[in-house]
């Protein structure tokens, strides 16, 4: 299965094409699970896990084995294999477990390669050096390696060309664990004030792929996991797109924080988290006790001018 030439990937890249035939072997099992319909257990409060998670990442890390014997493999559900190596694989067998479980059609696999030189520190960041998303419903391969270039089904993907927030498309996520000490509604509240709009779609690295492809602007979430973000990161760079911390600064795989955007509204996004982040500039919205209380006394907005029915 892994012999044949990923078609529309490049011969001359020499992690991506085998990869890709992985996660499309991957895709082709999660379709299944999703076509027959699967129980749902709790990791936590509303962290969900279904036999497809599971059976998936033990389909991704065989094939890895077989493929790349001395990569290392380090996977949501619980791999972690030959952590030693060179190189290792962020893997996350399913990205949008949630969406997966309800019948709501987006999700995806994704695998994001790391070089780390010998001697590293533990807790140290290598280079990422290749990614591979794959979105099995749509058919949709997302594919990079550093300094060739992101690909979407073998065509190039580049970010777009969206020069300010306010036409800006964004897209967010919120945990799904600890989510009480989660402040992204207030950001999600701002943003959508200041864009086009704010998408919360439900698979991390589907928004990074489409930051890369130009489908969105910007993307950022508090509290992902290398699994999420490792292959999206690097589609993003290569796509001519930009990866920070909301503060602008080097982004880290262990980083609570990503701000992924075409490279152009960066700046003025990270600006944007500093005044929220120190309380400056926010717009008031009423709450619902204070609309409530408008509703009831009348007020009279354009709405009701018109009349109703
Ligand atoms: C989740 C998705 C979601 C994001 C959550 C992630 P999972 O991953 O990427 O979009 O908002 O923070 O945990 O659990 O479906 O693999
Ligand atoms: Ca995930
Ligand atoms: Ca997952």
């Amino acid at each position: 299965m892994t012999g044949a030439p990923e078609p529309g990937i490049a011969q001359n890249l020499k992690f991506v094409s085998k990869a890709a035939a992985i996660a499309r072997e991957a895709g082709a099992r999660l379709r299944e699970f999703y076509a027959q319909g699967v129980e749902t257990e709790y990791k936590g409060d509303v962290d969900i896990v279904t036999v497809a998670d599971r059976t998936v990442e033990k389909l991704i890390r065989t094939r890895l084995g077989e493929v790349f014997p001395d990569h290392g493999v380090y996977g949501e559900e619980g791999t972690r294999e030959r952590m030693e190596g060179e190189f290792r694989w962020y893997v996350d067998p399913l990205d949008g477990t949630t969406n997966f479980a309800h019948g709501f059609p987006q999700f995806c696999v994704s695998m994001g390669l790391e070089q780390r030189a010998a001697g590293i520190k533990a807790g140290e960041d290598g280079t990422l050096v290749a990614a591979v998303i794959y979105d099995p419903l749509r058919d949709e391969l997302f594919t990079a390696e550093r300094g060739q270039g992101a690909y979407l089904n073998g065509k190039r993907a580049r970010v777009s060309r969206t020069r300010e927030l306010a036409e800006a498309l964004l897209a967010t996520g919120f945990p799904s664990r600890k989510r009480h000490t989660s402040p992204n509604i207030h950001f999600y509240q701002e943003f959508t004030l200041r864009s086009h709009g704010v998408r919360r779609a439900g698979s991390a690295a589907l928004d990074l792929a489409y930051v890369a492809c130009g489908r969105m602007d910007a993307f950022w979430e508090f509290n992902l996991n290398p699994w999420d973000t490792a292959a999206g990161i690097l589609l993003v760079e290569e796509a001519g797109g930009r990866v920070t911390d909301f503060a602008g600064g080097r982004f880290q795989l262990k980083s609570e924080e990503i701000l992924a955007t075409n490279g152009l509204i960066h700046d003025e996004l990270v600006g944007f988290f500093g005044d929220m982040f120190a309380g400056r500039n926010l717009a008031p919205i009423p709450t619902p006790e204070e609309f409530a209380r408008n509703r009831e006394q009348g007020n009279k907005g354009p709405r009701d001018q018109a009349g109703k029915g």
